[in-house]
């Protein structure tokens, strides 16, 4: 893999439900739990929403590539959608305006308290898709993409948000892999030990007790997806690339099945010759914690 590919800037009860192709709504509230058990549909649509309006996820990093993807997956998912942004007016520039969308400042450096606030008592879950935006601070990749996501695990447990989604990186743990000489490992870590910082960041989501899927990809693409996804176990990936189209959609996903998703951690590229999987099946494929 090329050293570009991987440059990181780096709850039951009776609930009547009506969907349609691309987006559900439940009528009945009888239930408060906030777990993501999913009711299957065709596409595997909907999760299981028992409060009456759509499920709300607070996204971190909304305005970045993935999260934007990210957001806009949510949307079409039928999910409501709390978009965590450092500038919120110029953040909603770059969306269309939809109802079930809603912007929160939300700068992960600021500490839980602040990040507990943003993500407030309606979020049921949260993706993070934060990543450093290259500068002269040297130690911003620890700033966000560690501390960062350790705050942001830290306000889920202070609001009781028990789902938590990581957008992570292939090559965290390049140094136990035997990938020390990586070319995108020395890269990466050279700017501020970014590798290092999201591995610990992933240490401490793991410890936390809050039920997660880390979903850690090859080399971002903007282009559309040119192959099919191929999920891998923790460690196993030293090279690749995909879309962050399919890395938005693996991230959603996880949401729409907690069964298979939680407590995992994949590690996800594109493959032409890859045979078409489901998400069910892929998720299944790796072995949880
Ligand atoms: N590039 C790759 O090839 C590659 C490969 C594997 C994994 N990854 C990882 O995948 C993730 C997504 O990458 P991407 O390229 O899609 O991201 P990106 O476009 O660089 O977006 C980064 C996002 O993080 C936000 N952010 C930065 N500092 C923040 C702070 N202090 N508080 C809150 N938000 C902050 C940015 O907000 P603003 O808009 O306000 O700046 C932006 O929304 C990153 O963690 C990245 O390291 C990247």
């Amino acid at each position: 893999m090329t050293t570009s590919l991987l440059l990181l800037r780096h709850s039951s009860s009776a609930a009547a439900v009506f969907f349609s192709s691309s987006s559900f709504v439940f009528t009945k509230n009888t239930n408060s739990s906030r777990s993501f058990t999913s009711i299957k549909m065709e596409r595997g649509e909907a999760s299981e929403q028992i409060t009456g309006e759509k499920k709300k996820v607070f996204v971190a990093g909304a305005t970045g590539q993935t999260g934007k993807r990210i957001v806009e997956q949510l949307l079409s998912r039928g999910f409501a959608v709390k978009a965590g942004v450092r500038d919120v007016d110029k953040a909603k520039t770059s969306f269309r305006q939809d109802p079930s969308l809603h912007f929160v400042k939300a700068d992960v450096t600021e500490g839980s308290e602040k990040l507990a606030e943003a993500i407030g008592d309606d979020s049921h879950a949260v993706i993070c898709a934060t990543g450093f935006r290259p500068g002269f601070d040297l130690f911003a990749p620890w700033k966000i993409d560690n501390f960062g996501t350790v705050s942001l695990v830290d306000a889920c447990k202070k609001q009781g948000v028990n789902r938590f989604v990581l957008v992570s990186s292939i090559l965290v743990n390049g140094a136990a892999m035997g990938q020390i000489l990586n070319p995108a490992y020395i890269f990466l870590n050279v700017f501020g030990l970014t590798l290092v910082a999201k591995l610990q960041a992933e240490k401490y989501i793991k410890r936390s007790g809050v039920n997660y899927t880390i979903v850690r990809p090859g080399g971002l693409k903007n282009d559309p997806p040119s192959g099919n996804v191929v999920m891998e176990p923790e460690d196993t990936l030293s090279g690749g690339s995909i879309s962050r189209d399919q890395v938005a959609e693996v991230a959603v996903e996880a949401l729409l099945d907690e069964e298979e998703s939680s407590y995992k951690v994949v590690e996800i590229v594109a493959s032409a010759d890859a045979p078409k999987r489901s998400y069910k099946d892929l998720f299944a494929s790796v072995k949880g914690h």
